[in-house]
């Protein structure tokens, strides 16, 4: 028994292996890695591999992988990566009945074997996925969130970066709506170190800036070929993480269950969130432009024509 953190991965694919790692480096706690039972030797064998990693960065952790839920037990953040990634010509959507099964075993079986931790999903299509899962496992609210605006305006902000020659560090900007072709980078608030992105690049650039954020998912699956981003996701999850683990109260745009916010009701949608140890704390809400609620508003008709489709 150790006082550490324990962290449950459930999927232990791309993405599911890169948590394990970044997990690993920051020292944020022990590592389950679950996969089905298929694929128990290939989890087993990046703990092997990850448990030696440790010594040459002083990495106090044990990572362990299985496809036993009873393992999992304990678990106080569940990060869920389980699922089919797109295919060159496939949209997030294509995936929505395939990645639905499984969608549903797993969230029974987090329910059963970690009912109080804070979940994090990643499957695509992402906004439905994280819908699922809230309605399958009947956790509350505040414990489930899908990570894309966390990814999207990591996107954003490194785009904007390269666009003016600043350092990522200094750019500030979020990308609301749901995990797809019409998510809602907000240009009017973003800014570099202060100064609004307005002085410092014209409509064409910023307009560019937008585009390529918006498409920067199916760029990457059409030249990697067989699966989709794997290093940001993971990056991007795994803050999403540590502000739950240490109680950072970090402001990230996360899919969160809007009740009313933005004009709402009962979706998940990418929001401003403030994560904590009490998971999903609070949306922060700010007074949107026409235009940048009707964006919002047609990004929240597509997630809710993906779940009309589910039927749960
Ligand atoms: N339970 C546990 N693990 C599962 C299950 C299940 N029911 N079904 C599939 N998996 C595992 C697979 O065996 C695989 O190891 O999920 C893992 C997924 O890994 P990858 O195929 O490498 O996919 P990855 O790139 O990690 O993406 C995972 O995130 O961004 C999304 O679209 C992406 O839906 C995809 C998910």
């Amino acid at each position: 028994m150790t006082a550490r953190n324990k962290i449950a991965l459930i999927g232990g694919g791309q993405i599911g292996g890169m948590l394990a790692l970044i997990a690993a480096q920051k020292q944020l706690g022990d590592v389950v890695i679950l996969d089905i039972p298929q694929a128990e030797g290939m989890v087993k064998a990046k703990a092997i591999d990850l448990m030696a990693l440790r010594p040459h960065g002083g990495y106090d952790v044990d990572i362990t992988g299985t496809s036993d839920y009873r393992d999992i037990e304990g678990a106080s953040l569940v990060l869920i990566t389980a699922g089919v990634p797109r295919k060159p010509g496939m949209t997030r959507d294509d995936l929505l009945k395939i990645n639905l099964k499984i969608m549903k075993d797993v969230a029974g079986k987090v329910k059963e074997h970690a009912p109080d931790a804070f979940v994090i999903l990643t499957t695509n299509p992402l906004d439905a996925m994280v819908y699922a899962f809230y309605k399958y496992s009947g956790l509350p609210k505040q414990q489930v969130a899908g990570m894309a605006g966390s990814l999207d305006s990591g996107r954003f902000r490194s785009f904007i970066a390269m666009k003016t020659g600043c350092s990522v560090e200094d750019v500030s900007g979020v990308v609301m709506g749901g995990h797809g072709p019409s998510m809602v980078p907000i240009t009017r608030t973003a800014s570099v170190g202060g100064v609004p992105l307005s002085a410092l690049l014209g409509e064409e650039e910023i307009h560019e800036v937008v585009e390529h954020t918006r498409n920067a998912g199916t760029e990457i699956v059409n030249l990697l070929g067989n699966g989709s981003a794997f290093y940001s996701p993971a990056s991007s999850v795994m803050d999403m993480a540590e502000a739950f683990l240490l109680d950072k109260k970090r402001v990230i745009p996360s899919a969160a269950l809007c009740e009313g916010e933005y004009g709402v009701d009962g979706y998940f949608l990418g929001v401003p969130c403030v994560i904590g140890r009490g998971g999903i704390e609070r949306i922060l809400e700010f007074e949107l432009t026409d235009e940048e609620r009707e964006e919002l508003h047609k990004t929240a008709d597509a997630v809710k024509q993906l779940v009309e489709e589910i039927e749960i």
